[in-house]
């Protein structure tokens, strides 16, 4: 390690040391919060990249920064069986870390550890899955970042990591180069830093720029060292582009797979009628790279925080086929599972008590991460998902299923055919699909 990469990782050090990240109290749990759970459960990119849905028993994940362990504890609440290893640079976050996952009783399936992401050749394992948040962005070069987590990556492993956005973030980036001149970003400065920063910008008048898109009351609070450190006061933050990420990866030799909120980012989405752009820019989208759609989204409304991607080994493996693209032949092989994260008692009584007073099941009030409206699914189709509650069902034995809820045609009264049930049933899934609520394997 060269002298400005050791003063890189000091400065991390410091900095985590004497304002460790999140300070979420101890008791605080995900358990009860399936869109965080659906984010970290590996089943979610994983049938993103293979369309394949995988077990997550004896799972080995990797928590590379894990700050103060609250990631950690939602990857092993969000992965059954699965054994978690956490490292950070600061000890102050890890022994943080390791109280927080002993009041969840988890000690024995999270192990943590000080060491530097740098290092991780040094433990000695290979990761089904490396979860990497909200550290990356601190590197002073990312794709050095992601060869350090890809070094400890299973060949069919996926990486999670997420980048500062240089558009949606670059008044905190102003506030920062402010302070920095003001000599408030030197080593071991928070302390008198923080109510320096509160003098300053309280004084300020309300009309000024900065003061408008940057502050907030609750910086003006007893308890704003934390959101003051991780903003304002950010020491090594750097903001990005779609195109820094995309130059990164391919200077590390890693295979985007996925933007983890993938739904908030289509550019479609972002006009009055989707599905009737102006025609010029339809066809350019058409043919356009994930890249470039990206980039297109970026600058026309760069709103997320975070460029929040999944990636892994590039593989000579073609891309699975979409379901749209699907024939019947491969339907009827099709295995039907329902998301891991919609399997509670809580959705199964709402299904059921969809069916029974014929109402809408509203899925998106279970899991709305993966979609940015609510979705009704119609009482019928909540009957047809009843069975998914007891395990993985095959396409044909969910078309016959249907054809016994659905016998007749309810306007001619005449049978429903096969042919006519194996349309509606993938017209259903296909809809389900889009937001992961069922996840839809081919046999190979
Ligand atoms: C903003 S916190 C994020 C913590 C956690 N991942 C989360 O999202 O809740 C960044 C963490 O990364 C750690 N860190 C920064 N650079 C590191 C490095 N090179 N190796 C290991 N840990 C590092 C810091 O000590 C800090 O705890």
């Amino acid at each position: 390690m060269d002298t400005s990469q050791s003063a890189f990782l000091e400065t991390m050090r410091r900095q985590f040391d004497f304002g460790p990240y999140p300070r979420h109290p101890i008791d605080q749990s995900p358990r009860n919060e399936p869109n965080e759970l659906f984010v970290y459960n590996l089943v979610t990119p994983y049938y993103l990249r293979d369309q394949r849905v995988i077990s997550t028993e004896g799972k080995l994940i990797l928590d590379a920064g894990c700050g103060t362990g609250y990631k950690a504890l939602t990857l092993a609440l969000a992965n059954p069986g699965a054994r978690v290893v956490g490292v950070d640079i600061s000890p102050k976050s890890v022994e943080l870390a390791q109280q927080r996952l002993e009041h969840h009783g988890l000690k024995d399936s999270v192990e943590l550890q000080v060491l530097a992401i740098e290092d991780l050749p040094q433990l000695g394992m290979a990761f089904d899955y490396i979860n990497c948040d909200e550290v990356l962005y601190f590197f002073d070069d990312i794709a050095r970042g992601l060869a350090a987590l890809k070094s400890v990556l299973k060949p069919e492993g996926i990486i999670r990591a997420n980048l500062h956005s240089a558009l949606q973030r670059a008044i905190f980036f102003r506030a920062q180069e402010l302070f920095g001149l003001m000599g408030l970003m030197e080593p071991d400065a928070e302390e008198m830093a923080i109510p320096i920063v509160v003098e300053t910008m309280k004084a300020l008048n309300g009309g000024i720029d900065l003061k408008k898109r940057s502050w907030l009351p609750k910086y003006e609070t007893d308890d704003n060292a934390e959101a003051l450190l991780a903003n304002h006061l950010l020491q090594g933050d750097k903001g990005y582009r779609i195109a820094d990420l995309f130059a990164a990866l391919q200077k590390a030799d890693l295979a985007f797979v996925s933007m983890l909120n993938w739904r908030h980012w289509e550019v479609a989405d972002l006009f009055n009628e989707p599905d009737n752009l102006p025609a010029y820019l339809a066809m350019g989208l058409a043919d356009s790279s994930i890249q470039d759609r990206l980039t297109l989204y970026e600058l026309l409304h760069p709103v997320h925080r975070l460029l929040d991607f999944w990636c892994g080994h590039p593989s000579d493996t073609p891309s699975p086929t979409p379901l749209a693209e699907w024939d019947i032949a491969t339907w009827q092989t099709a295995q039907v599972t329902l998301h891991p994260q919609l399997l509670t008692d809580k959705v199964r009584a709402a299904a059921t008590e969809a069916i029974y007073k014929r109402q809408p099941l509203m899925l998106s009030e279970f899991l709305n991460l993966p979609t940015l409206n609510p979705v009704p699914v119609d009482s019928g189709v909540a009957a047809l998902l009843l069975g998914l509650f007891n395990g993985p069902m095959a396409f044909a034995a969910l078309v016959d299923h249907w054809r016994t809820l659905r016998s007749v045609d309810w306007v001619t009264l005449e049978p429903v055919s096969v042919e006519a049930a194996q349309q509606q049933v993938i017209e259903m899934l296909s809809s389900l699909e889009t937001f992961l609520y069922v996840l839809v394997e081919p046999q190979p």
